[in-house]
This record gives structure tokens, sequence and C-alpha cells, in this order.
């Protein structure tokens, strides 16, 4: 681990790691959304690492991070108006496009689909990375599979540990939950995955609708329309429970139940009303009350009382608008 000025990258140490990409080696780096386990998107080899390095299934597509438009427009058969114009609202920023692939993009990127993920990302150290090894970067979240995502360097140490060959560290993600997916290959744009680029900002630049994809189940190994929405997924080690708040009765009754039953568990509770008649011995934590600034909490949070070794993390359900959806999504999978 190595660290990075998040701003004005140090250029010695962006050529070491793209050096190591160029030889079919694995680097992780910041991205403002969360931090992503990079290799050269155009060595199926190196790719391949990617997947074996996170436990990652092979059907799991990856997206490929670009420093500009113009060189997505490389990666895809269909640049569409659509497209141009998420392009330039978006980018560089936390949106991910699904379009036709073109050949160079090898089939262990896309899991073999048809339709390859781009993204512009706009952190410094992640754009500085991709401008100096001069090709798309793969790059998954860079954490073991259905493990919670990473938002500091350390969180990919304690998961993938020595597995990787380099990681930079630009300090904690601005964003903190991963990319809104949209899917341009179908009639009306999909959204695969909810994000801090929210549905209506998506509409309001297409000037149209945007379907919201169907949860899917897990059935292993089939192809699949939206790959990557297991329903478990971003998950923390503790046991966690959704709860509302005009239903506090029912988590003040578990959580007495459960300390019956395990006298040596300990909680904590993510609130949003300080108010809640919680348990005096639930480690309560008030998160923010605006969704982006949630989001960029969450991971860092579910991570540390991770750490702490808490047995059950209960967690009050925000507001249920459009801009809480990335939120909703990650809560839903952490808690399923
Ligand atoms: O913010 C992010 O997107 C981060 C940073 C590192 O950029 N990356 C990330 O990657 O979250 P990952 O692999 O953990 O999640 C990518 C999601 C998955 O749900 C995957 O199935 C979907 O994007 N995806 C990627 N390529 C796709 C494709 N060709 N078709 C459909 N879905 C795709
Ligand atoms: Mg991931």
């Amino acid at each position: 681990m190595i660290d990075v000025d998040a701003h004005a990258p140090e250029r010695e140490i962006i050529a070491r790691a793209a050096e190591i990409l160029k030889n079919g080696g694995l680097v992780a780096f910041p991205t403002e959304t969360v931090y992503g386990l990079g290799a050269d998107a155009l060595n199926a080899q190196a790719v391949l690492k990617i997947f074996e390095t996170k436990g990652r299934p092979a059907w799991n597509p990856v997206i490929a991070h670009v420093a500009s438009i113009n060189a997505a427009r490389e990666l895809t058969t269909a640049w569409t108006d659509n497209a141009e114009k998420l392009g330039s609202a978006f980018w560089p920023g936390p949106l991910t496009l699904v379009l036709p692939k073109r050949d160079i993009v090898p089939d262990v990127v896309t899991a073999g689909l048809v339709a390859v993920g781009i993204r512009v990302p706009s952190h410094p150290v992640a754009l500085a990375l991709i401008t100096a090894l001069n090709r798309p970067i793969a790059a998954p979240s860079a954490n073991r599979f259905t493990e919670l995502s990473p938002t500091t360097a350390a969180h990919v140490q304690n998961s993938l540990g020595d597995r990787v060959d380099l990681i930079l560290n630009g300090g904690p993600c601005d964003v903190g939950i991963e990319s809104t997916v949209i899917d341009l290959t179908s009639d009306v744009p999909t959204l695969l995955r909810p994000g801090a680029i929210s549905r209506e900002q998506l509409m309001r630049v297409l000037g149209g609708e945007v379907r919201i994809a169907p949860h899917d189940t897990d059935t292993e190994g089939e192809a699949r329309l939206s790959p990557g929405r297991t329903e478990r997924h971003y998950a923390p080690r503790a046991d966690t429970w959704l709860f509302d708040a005009d239903d506090v009765a029912t988590i003040v009754r578990a959580t007495g139940e459960f300390r019956t039953r395990n006298s040596s568990a300990s909680l904590a509770a993510l609130v949003l009303d300080w108010s809640l008649p919680l348990d005096s011995e639930v480690h309560a934590i008030r998160m923010p009350r605006d969704p982006l600034a949630y989001a960029r909490a969450l991971y860092a949070t579910l991570h540390q009382l991770d750490a702490e070794g808490y047995s059950v993390i209960a967690i009050q359900r925000p507001p249920r608008s459009d801009a809480w959806a990335g939120v909703h999504d990650r809560l839903e999978r952490a808690t399923h």
C-alpha cells in the first residue's frame, strides 16, 4: 500500500502503478464511488486474475473505466444519442453506461455478454492511472465477492491483502456507494443499479422514461439479463436488520429477545431519529439525513461496526423518495 495525493497524484507513483497494469498485474485504486480492483481491460489474462482474486463468479461482468467520451466510443459499436446525452451530463462521474461492445473488449470483461459497462470516473488518481496506461482499466469494487465494497484503502487491505500487487491509498471515497448503472441497449433505458445519480436526474437529461430492472434472484451459472444483481451483496458480517421508525417497538422487542438468547451479543443501530426509544445498551449511531451524505458514510460505518465485532446492526429505513434509491438498494442487499 502506498499513499498518493488524491488531488495531485504524484507522477512517479502513477507510473509505477501503470507499469504493474501493463505487465498484467492488479492495482487497487480510489475512485469517487468506491475503491476499484484494476487490470488492463484489453488483457484477458489480467482480467481473469480479477475474478480469481475476488472469488467473483464468471457470470458477473466488470466495468471498463476510460478517461473520456472519445475513449468510451472506442469500446462500443453504438454510441447513441442517449449515450452522448448521459456522457456529457454526468461524466466524469458515478454513472456506468451499458452499451454494445466492440470486438477489442475481451469476453471475460463482459462475462460473455454482448454489451460492456463503461464509466469515466472523476477521481484524479483513477483518471491519471487510466491516462498513464493509455488503455481502459477493468475494475470491479476491490473486495471479496459478496463483501462490503471498500471506501478506504484499509478496507481493501483487510479484504484482499497481498493478493493485490499494489494498493494506492488516496483517502476515503467521496460518493461512498457504487455507480448508477443504466442499460442503453434496450428500447427503453433500464436502470440496473441505482446510485448517487438518481433515476429522476437520468430521465431529465434523457427527456424520456427510464425503466427499473426487476430484481432477479440468484440463479448461479445461468446467463442473466442484469447480472450482478445477486440478492445478498454488499453485506457486512454482522446480522443486519432493517426497521421502520413507526415500528420501533418491534426492534426493541427483537433486540431484547436477541440479548436474552445471546447474553454476550453486542448490538448497534444506525438511526436517523435520535429520539427512538432504543435499549440503552444498543450502540446507536446517528446517520446523516441527506441521502448523499448518508451514502458517503454508509459502508465506512458498516466496516467499522464489523471491525468492532457487533453481532447485530439494526438500521432505520430511510425515506422512500427517489433520491434515496441507491441507499435503499444497498440496505436491502445488506439485510437480505
Ligand atoms: O462505482 C463503481 O461502479 C465501482 C467503481 C470501481 O467504478 N465499480 C463497481 O464494480 O461497483 P462492480 O463490478 O462491483 O459492479 C459492477 C456492476 C455489476 O452489478 C455488474 O453486473 C454491472 O455493473 N455490469 C457491468 N458490466 C455490465 C454489462 N456489460 N451488462 C450489465 N451489467 C453490467
Ligand atoms: Mg462490487
